[in-house]
């Protein structure tokens, strides 16, 4: 992530935003009260507390690849402590991410949380397959992607840096998810002309 995105993603307008995405997401997929939940690409942590204030979860595992983020996440999360384990490491390997703490292992959680980080990841679906990997059956995934549309749009493409090659559109990335054992709800939501994609699926 270049300094330009970095700055934004710790700013007051994401966390607004967040909370919209969280009121989205909570609309289509529900709480996840008393749950046990990953989270790819913390960031500054912001999404981890509506995790637990908002989803109601019980406990969050998070990483993050960027030491610096998990810094801030873990200063924004001073007080969940007990409840928040951070990890420096990649969404495609949680085993290795979380291992400090020994969890990460196969069909261990009941929700796994994407804000807007796996278009950043090149080998994208390898990311979805681990998010398949640690979903207990019937859990839930809670995805909200900026998709190959808006990557093209100029605007990001001066101001941001992002992997160029094989990104998803909103169906493509829809048309993943089975292949993973995901079921996409049929009310997943794009936003402005297919720039955003939000929506929940289940682990089969
Ligand atoms: C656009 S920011 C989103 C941060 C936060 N989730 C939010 O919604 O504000 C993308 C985040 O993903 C992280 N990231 C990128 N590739 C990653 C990977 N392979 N594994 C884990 N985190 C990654 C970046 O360091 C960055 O913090």
């Amino acid at each position: 992530m270049n300094r330009i995105e970095s700055m934004l993603v710790n700013s007051p307008p994401r966390r607004w935003l967040q909370r919209y995405e969280a009121r989205e997401l909570i609309n289509l997929g529900g709480r996840v009260p008393g749950g046990l939940v990953a989270e790819l690409g913390c960031g500054p942590g912001y999404g981890t507390r509506l995790i637990l204030d908002r989803f109601g979860a019980a406990h969050v595992d998070a990483v993050d690849l960027d030491p610096a983020m998990i810094a801030r996440a873990r200063k924004r999360l001073a007080r969940h402590t007990g409840r928040v384990h951070l990890a420096q490491g990649s969404a495609t390997d949680l085993r290795t991410g979380f291992a400090p703490f020994g969890s990460g292992q196969d069909a261990s959680y009941d929700a796994v949380f994407d804000f807007a980080i796996i278009h950043h990841i090149p080998n994208w679906r390898d990311a979805l397959a681990e998010v398949a990997r640690v979903l207990k059956p019937g859990g839930r995934f809670y995805f909200d992607e900026v998709t190959a549309t808006a990557l093209a749009r100029p605007t990001y493409q001066r101001l941001f840096d992002h992997p160029t090659d094989n990104r998803f559109t909103a169906g493509e990335f829809l048309a993943e998810l089975p292949r993973h054992g995901l079921t996409a709800s049929e009310s997943w939501r794009t936003h402005i002309g297919g720039d955003y994609l939000l929506g929940v699926a289940t682990r089969t």
